[in-house]
């Protein structure tokens, strides 16, 4: 098995919109060998479903989001073989956590996976109004992808 989760700072809009899109790929592509989960570095939102926004635009889209937010916590390094950050602020966030090389190691950036995105590219927050919600789920859409197929 290979263990995922995403991580962006509420757990209610980016990672739950990242893990619902790489659930369905996942399930497409015939993939029965993959944990997914999403939290969020703040524990601002924990228990609440995603947002309705993002759950909107990606129920449309055809990407059913569920789950709860939860906040990552230290000990959820060793739960997972991958951490995606949707943006920098999280990476640092997750790497300060983070206790060991092995640890840090685990921590990635989403768009790194996109190969039509430079380098260092991050999912912009839609909470803030950086992106629209369309925009981050066409971002996580090419991400997720890359991902997947970065899995081999
Ligand atoms: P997310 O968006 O990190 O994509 O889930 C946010 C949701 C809530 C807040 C910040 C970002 N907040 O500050 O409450």
């Amino acid at each position: 098995m290979t263990r995922i989760c995403f991580v962006c700072l509420g757990n209610i809009c980016r990672s739950p919109t990242a893990e619902g899109v790489m659930r369905k790929l996942a399930e497409d592509a015939g993939r029965d060998d993959l944990v997914i989960e999403s939290a969020g570095t703040s524990g601002y939102h924990t228990g609440e479903p995603p947002d309705a926004r993002s759950a909107e635009v990606a129920k449309r889209r055809g990407y059913p989001l569920g789950g709860r937010s939860q906040q990552f916590k230290r000990r959820d390094f060793a739960r997972f073989d991958l951490v995606v950050a949707m943006d920098r602020k999280n990476q640092r966030d997750l790497l300060a956590m983070a206790s060991s090389d092995e640890e840090r190691a685990k921590v990635v950036l989403l768009r790194d996976y996109d190969p039509e995105s430079p380098e260092g590219a991050e999912v912009p927050d839609p909470w803030y109004g950086e992106g629209g919600f369309d925009q981050v789920l066409d971002i996580c859409i090419a991400g997720c992808r890359g991902l997947l197929a970065s899995l081999g």
